[in-house]
């Protein structure tokens, strides 16, 4: 099959290298130029484990190809993916579409043959409808099926989520249209994924169902955790005894300082807009996103309570910045919020993270950036895990109690044994297990 994937960012450079490495022939295309002249100098614009290699092998085997020229990739495209960014509107949390139609009005103008548009951005409901109706005025002629096929990535992880999916999700409204597709997909199924063909609508809601729903049950543990720590229960505990009922699952009910990143928090927003355009408000969704914005922000009151209730002047050291391990990605990172709250209270504050600091800097303007755990440590009033790196799981806490001013840690994620750092003399708290938890 010959793919044009128009958008060559996180979704699109992703998508496009791993349908190229299902052998398909590939172009990817963007509008910035030094994107491309990047790309084909072999250098990957975002960080994604395994994504440069990938791309560099599909690159010299002759299938993967990056242009900022739309028409002849998609002349001649049997399917030309949608994968431009749909950020969330400044006032009304709404996905701005603009970059979705513009996209769909250059696409018309180089359609040859029968072509399907297929739609990988999130992109709310009716949006298929719409790229419909602009293709069909743009190119009254063209033989052209609009299709939504909604990807499932997570930033870390998004090569192995794309090859090894739990489900496939394509919304249809052509069985012509349906037919490319499963020839798309076919390497997949031939590794028992299922596909879902179903109507474009209900493509476009299941996406955001999805997310919705992984929010909530975040956002559900979240709240169980600040209960927890109220009447004396563990809170991981309480994850795995209900995890280990199949009919709730053992996933997403990590609790931690809230979610970010560039879906749940723009999806569930968006989510929250579709519903009350459409007289149907999605309550329990709603109040997700609101527990979800406070809980980010009480996670520095969390961490000045730590610290005896008053932080002026003194230092607070964090590891980790992004919104979670293996990704540069600082797209709604709870740590935004606990920086701002830190500061508000006069507290300085340092940081470490592996791999997200050139993307904080602009972010976070005024707090300092260490080369390493230790060196953010050094005489400081409290360590802080915000960002579950591997590279923090097995730190030297004897090495910090003693370069530290003040023998404080609290972990937002709930990853370091309270009874080991307790015994070295830590004061040590964490989510949803009792505050400060001090062992003989
Ligand atoms: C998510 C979805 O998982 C993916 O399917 C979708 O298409 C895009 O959005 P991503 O944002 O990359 O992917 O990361 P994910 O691993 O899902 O984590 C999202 C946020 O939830 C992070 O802030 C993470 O720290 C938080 N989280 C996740 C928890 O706090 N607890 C959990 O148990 C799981």
């Amino acid at each position: 099959m010959k793919i044009a994937m128009v958008g060559s960012g996180y979704v699109g450079l992703v998508s496009g290298t791993c349908f190229a490495d299902f052998g398909h022939s590939v172009v990817c295309i963007d509008k910035d130029p030094a994107k491309i002249e990047a790309l084909n100098a072999g250098r990957i614009p975002i960080y994604e484990p395994g994504l440069e290699a990938l791309v560099a092998d599909n690159v010299r085997q002759g299938r993967l190809t990056f242009t900022t020229a739309m028409r002849d990739a998609v002349a001649q495209a049997d399917a030309v993916f949608i994968a431009v960014g749909t950020p969330s509107r400044r006032g009304d949390g709404f996905a701005d579409l603009s970059f979705v139609y513009a996209a769909a009005r250059e696409i018309a103008q180089s359609l040859s043959g029968f072509t399907v548009v297929v739609t990988k951005s999130t992109v709310p409901v009716g949006t298929g409808d719409e790229v419909e109706r602009i293709l069909r005025e743009t190119a009254p002629d063209a033989e052209v099926a609009v299709v939504s096929n909604p990807e499932f990535l997570r930033e870390g992880a998004a090569i192995s989520d794309f090859k090894r999916p739990d489900r496939i999700v394509i919304g249809a409204e052509d069985e012509r249209a349906a037919e490319v597709m499963r020839e798309i997909y076919r390497p997949l199924y031939l590794n028992a994924a299922p596909i879902l063909v179903t109507g474009r609508r209900t493509a476009e809601l299941t996406k955001y169902a999805a997310n919705a729903f992984l929010a909530t049950k975040i956002t559900f543990i979240n709240e169980i955790a600040d209960l927890c720590e109220r009447v004396g229960a563990n809170v991981q505990e309480v994850a795995r005894g209900i995890g280990l009922d199949n009919r709730i699952g053992a996933k997403f009910l990590h609790a931690g300082p809230g979610y970010g990143g560039s879906c749940f928090p723009k999806d569930t927003l968006a989510l929250v807009k579709t519903a009350q355009d459409a007289g149907t408000p999605v309550r329990l969704v709603e109040t997700v996103v609101s527990v979800n914005e406070s809980r980010k922000r009480a996670m520095a009151r969390k961490i000045i309570a730590a610290c005896g209730g008053q932080v002026r002047g003194r230092t607070i050291a964090l590891l980790g910045l992004t919104f979670k391990p293996n990704t540069d990605d600082m797209r709604d990172a709870p740590s935004l919020s606990i920086v701002a709250g830190l500061q508000d209270a006069g507290a300085r504050v340092r940081a470490y993270d592996p791999e997200g600091m050139e993307q904080a800097r602009p972010l976070l303007p005024d707090i300092g950036y260490a080369a390493d755990p230790y060196d953010c440590a050094e005489g400081a009033d409290a360590l802080v895990l915000v960002t579950e790196w591997d590279a923090f799981r097995a730190l030297d806490f004897d090495r910090l109690k003693a370069i530290m001013a003040e023998p404080v840690v609290v972990d937002l994620r709930n990853v370091y044994w309270s009874r080991d750092i307790a015994k070295l003399g830590f004061s040590y708290t964490a989510i949803g297990q009792k505050m400060n938890a001090l062992v003989e």
